[in-house]
């Protein structure tokens, strides 16, 4: 309907006004940003000290000891845990719009080989083969941002398909844009799910890998939004999935008139 209802001779009858309690709004932003200081403050400084002890009780143990695996688990599930909180809190950031993002001009095949060598010890990157176009630009991004994009693709592709089965990065670059291709031959994505992907918890109803909240892939896309660039997937059930991150060169800043 029309806000103003205008009868045939043109004089106002109605108006519709909606009034917003700005203060009421605010405080309830305040309240959330207290409470996620609490979540990744007050949860996580004690879940760090268990993951230290754990971990330095691992590199105690001798060869075979038979405990390891036990103490392997304490691990891997304090590491989930700490992946869920902090997807928690990052993706109530990016949704309040307060995120900031550091950029400096990033070689992408140096940034990606490195965060590949890096992750050798969380991920099974041994299945991971790079390649690179020779005239890769130099990207303005966000390293910190751009390792988290990367990271969730990568251990995406990695969850979702079964060793031996290679998972292939490929960036290229083209008409202003590096686009950086995560691809791998596992599960695949079924067709009525490819348009929720990125929503938050889009997980797929039957996945039985969960490990996270489901928040990877919708933090990914704020980020690449944030970054003025777009995520697409193309994927086929039982055949495997590319995920494509495209970000712009030019990273959109005017340059100010001398
Ligand atoms: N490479 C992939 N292959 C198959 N399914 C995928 C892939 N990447 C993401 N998905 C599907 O999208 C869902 C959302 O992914 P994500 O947001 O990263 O959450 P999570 O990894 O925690 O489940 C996953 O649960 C899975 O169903
Ligand atoms: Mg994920």
């Amino acid at each position: 309907m029309d806000p103003v209802d205008k009868k045939a001779d043109d004089k106002v009858d109605a108006v519709v006004a909606t009034l917003v309690d700005v203060t009421r709004l605010q405080e309830l932003q305040e309240q959330r940003d207290a409470l996620l200081r609490a979540v990744s403050h007050d949860l996580g400084t004690p879940l760090s000290a268990l993951l230290l002890q754990a971990q330095m009780l691992q590199r105690s143990l001798a060869p075979g000891d038979r405990h390891a695996k036990r103490v392997a688990t304490i691990i891997a599930n304090g590491q989930r845990l700490a992946t869920m909180i902090r997807d928690l809190v990052d993706s109530a950031r990016l949704e309040s719009g307060r995120i900031q993002l550091a950029r400096k001009p990033i070689n992408v095949q140096t940034f990606i080989t490195e965060l590949v060598e890096k992750l050798a010890g969380t991920l099974s990157t041994e299945r991971v083969r790079l390649s690179f176009e020779a005239r890769l630009a130099s990207l303005p991004a966000d390293p910190d941002r751009l390792e988290r994009i990367l990271v969730n693709l990568l251990s995406n592709a990695l969850k979702y398909s079964d060793a031996p089965a290679e998972v292939f990065v490929h960036a290229s670059c083209a008409d202003g844009f590096v686009t950086m291709a995560v691809t791998d031959h596992g599960v695949g994505i079924a067709r009525q799910d490819l348009p929720h992907l990125f929503e938050r918890s889009s997980r797929a109803k039957d996945n039985s890998r969960r490990e996270a909240l489901g928040l990877g892939l919708y933090i990914t896309a704020m980020l690449v939004r944030a970054h003025g660039g777009r995520v697409e997937v193309e994927s086929e059930l039982g055949q495997g999935s590319t995920f494509r991150v495209h970000l712009p060169v030019d990273n959109g800043v005017a340059t100010p008139v001398p």
